[in-house]
């Protein structure tokens, strides 16, 4: 069974994509340990705990400085034990030290095809209000590892969403979530769980995969 600890930061659909996959028996073989928020109005916690599942809070509000706040951020994430951490919504910069902690471990979900539309500043509402302004007519969500850089790691599945005239970057925002990101977020973490990703040279394969059928 997969240890999944999911680290968020706001209302958690991801999270609760999550949750209805394990529920239905579309992820097997994983269980969610533990959700961690740095933020602690994020009503992804109150999804968790609804689920029986334990919801902690790490405030950096609550450390004198960001260092003392990462060390008790990945500790947190440490005591769960997971196989797998899920950045779900999570806007907390991981500091490299967690990401080494958890090489190839840790899975983000980013509101855009990789590599358009990502890196500093790009995180949210911030991707589609981008996507508007420079009027491209594909966007899309990724899921991928998390390496030292900024949504730079290796790609583990996409899916494309069409901009409609008309859209506002809420609009577009509820689209690419039910189109994509409730999709792949929970499919990757199937494949996660059964083994079938491998990643190699910085790019991932998935083991008898056809993409697009989701
Ligand atoms: C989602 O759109 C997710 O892709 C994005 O924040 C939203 C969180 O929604 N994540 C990022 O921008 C990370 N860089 P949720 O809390 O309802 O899952």
């Amino acid at each position: 069974m997969l240890r999944i600890a999911v680290l968020v930061s706001g209302g958690g659909t991801n999270l609760q994509a999550i949750l209805d996959a394990i529920d239905s028996g579309k992820i097997t073989n994983a269980e969610v340990v533990g959700v961690l928020s740095n933020n602690p109005k994020a009503y992804a916690l109150e999804r968790a705990k609804k689920h029986g599942i334990e919801a902690v809070c790490v405030s950096p509000k609550n450390f004198a400085d960001r260092a003392a706040f990462e060390d008790a951020y990945l500790a947190q994430t440490q005591k769960w034990h997971p196989d797998l951490v899920v950045l779900a919504g999570c806007m907390v910069v991981i500091p490299e030290k967690m990401v080494k902690a958890f090489p190839n471990r840790m899975i983000n979900i980013h509101p855009a095809l990789i590599p358009s539309f990502c890196g500093r500043g790009y995180y949210g509402l911030h991707v589609h209000e981008k996507v508007l302004e420079r009027g491209v007519r594909v966007t899309g969500a990724t899921v991928h590892f998390v390496d030292a850089g900024t949504d730079t790691g290796p790609i583990i599945l996409q899916k494309a969403v069409y901009v409609q005239d008309g859209d506002t970057p809420e609009i577009l925002q509820r689209r690419v979530m039910e189109q994509a990101e409730w999709k792949i977020m929970p499919e990757a973490i199937n494949l996660i769980a059964n083994g079938r990703v491998n990643v190699s040279d910085g790019k991932v394969h998935i083991k008898d995969y056809v993409y697009g059928k989701i």
